[in-house]
């Protein structure tokens, strides 16, 4: 049985008095339940959101890290660091950081080695664009990613996979509960390859347009495992309701 992880990837979003608003909202209703559940601000609300959260059932993530530990590399930010101030995991190879910031692979792996070493629980993100889904081309792009982040990784215990299609992210377009399940049953199947990942205990989450409207339906599905949720986990009242419908399957 996994357990089901909500995650708010709160994006470039935020200053110190709405991250104390939304936090207060949320502190106040989130309760030790049979849902993970974890935010990540920004790496300067990082501490503030740390600090709010000490002895609750929240975790705080970062959405990104250096793929080095440390050294001369201006404006990074390294795993070491993240792990030392108190988070427990980082969101890896968002489709943004691979549009804005041309993440490759190559990198994406590197970032997780560097996030694994200093025992942050790395949430990997994959999926297609628009293009690639109508040309027929998604599986075989997510299987790219998977491998080219996962293959030479040694140890995965407790690795999460967000499956983002692009075209869902921010658009309120969102992937059919259906076709959803059918690419997280195909990431777990492509995750069974690795000898280093335990297909079955790897929770694979869906993102993407996550609304309370829909989550219920897409959580309903065998092998969605949970949401990393952009613009709705902004919203205490939003974020709450996904995090009850998960808990509700
Ligand atoms: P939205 O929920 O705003 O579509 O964002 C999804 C996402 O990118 C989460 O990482």
């Amino acid at each position: 049985m996994r357990q089901a992880l909500v995650a708010g990837n709160w994006k470039m979003h935020g200053s110190r008095a709405s991250v104390a608003s939304l936090l207060s909202e949320l502190l106040g209703a989130v309760t030790a339940q049979q849902v993970e559940v974890a935010v990540c601000p920004t790496f300067v609300h990082l501490a503030q959101a740390l600090e709010l959260c000490v002895g609750s059932p929240l975790a705080v993530g970062a959405q990104d890290c250096s793929h080095m530990p440390s050294g001369a590399y201006t404006g990074e930010v390294a795993a070491p660091m993240l792990a030392d101030l108190g988070c427990a995991c980082v969101i890896l190879g968002h489709s943004e950081r691979r549009q804005y910031h041309t993440e490759s692979d190559h990198l994406v792996a590197a970032k997780l080695t560097a996030a694994v070493s200093a025992g942050l629980q790395p949430i990997l993100c994959v999926g297609e664009t628009r293009e690639q889904r109508e040309s027929g081309a998604a599986e075989l792009v997510v299987l790219g990613q998977l491998t080219g982040a996962l293959a030479e990784q040694t140890d995965l215990a407790g690795l999460v996979v967000a499956y983002e299609p692009v075209w869902a992210i921010g658009t309120g377009l969102t992937a059919t509960p259906q076709q959803a399940q059918e690419m997280h049953a195909y990431i777990r199947r492509c995750l069974d390859a690795f000898d280093t990942v335990d297909a079955r205990a790897t929770r694979v989450v869906y993102g993407g347009s996550v609304k309370p409207g829909n989550a219920r339906d897409l959580f309903a599905q065998p092998d969605i495992d949970g949401a990393l949720v952009g613009g709705a986990a902004l919203i205490a009242a939003d974020f709450l309701a996904i995090i009850d419908a998960a808990a509700a399957v």
